[in-house]
């Protein structure tokens, strides 16, 4: 499932987050599904003069190849702004950046999520399944209707579970983006 149809709203979406940037720290962005032709890239971080790492399983020109699961693995704590725009839905990405992050540092996660489309049919995915506690082979009808409620609640289970909070969030679907959501999270430690 490739995913180009919404270029508009997946900029406005990092410059949302870059606009409103309010943490002492300079910007340092993991792009971590930067594509070939790199449309993100251009439109929304290159003529910022931003610190920013471009990761691709394909490599390309100022991309640096790799799987970016390892590469977050080991970098977890050297970015306070994560881009995640997968085809899908990159869970295994983000639980891996969650479940390695050490730093109190703030910040910016945005993600391309596809799951809607995916449950569709009533099935829920893995993540679905664990933070709504429905059983995985259990047909659910009009499941996708409730994404906005399911979103929350996996973010909600996973920040507390990793000791984080969200501060601010924005979340961008209807209209012509087809079942797509693209969202983004200010997110923080938890020290309550
Ligand atoms: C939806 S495209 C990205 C589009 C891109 N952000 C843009 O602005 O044009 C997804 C890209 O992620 C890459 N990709 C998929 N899985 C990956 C992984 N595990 N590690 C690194 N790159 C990956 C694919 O090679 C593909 O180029």
């Amino acid at each position: 499932m490739v995913d180009n149809t919404n270029l508009t709203a997946k900029v406005e979406l990092r410059n949302y987050f870059l606009d409103n940037w309010d943490y002492e720290q300079p910007i340092r962005i993991m792009e971590a599904f930067t594509g070939q032709s790199r449309k993100i890239y251009k439109r929304a971080y290159k003529d910022k003069g931003l610190d920013v790492t471009s990761l691709d399983l394909k490599g390309g020109d100022g991309v640096i190849k790799t799987d970016n699961r390892a590469f977050i693995r080991d970098h977890a704590n050297d970015f306070n702004f994560f881009d995640f725009d997968d085809y899908g839905a990159p869970y295994e990405q983000v639980i891996t950046l969650f479940h390695n992050r050490t730093s109190n540092e703030p910040f910016v996660l945005v993600i391309t999520d596809g799951v809607a489309r995916y449950i569709g049919y009533g099935h829920p995915t893995k993540l679905v399944s664990y933070a709504c506690r429905v059983p995985l082979k259990m047909k659910v009808w009009g499941l996708s209707s409730f994404w906005n409620e399911i979103t929350q609640m996996i973010y909600t289970k996973i920040t507390k579970r990793y000791n984080f909070k969200i501060t601010k969030a924005k979340i961008i679907t209807g209209g012509n983006t087809g079942k797509m959501y693209y969202y983004g999270f200010c997110i923080e430690r938890d020290r309550s």
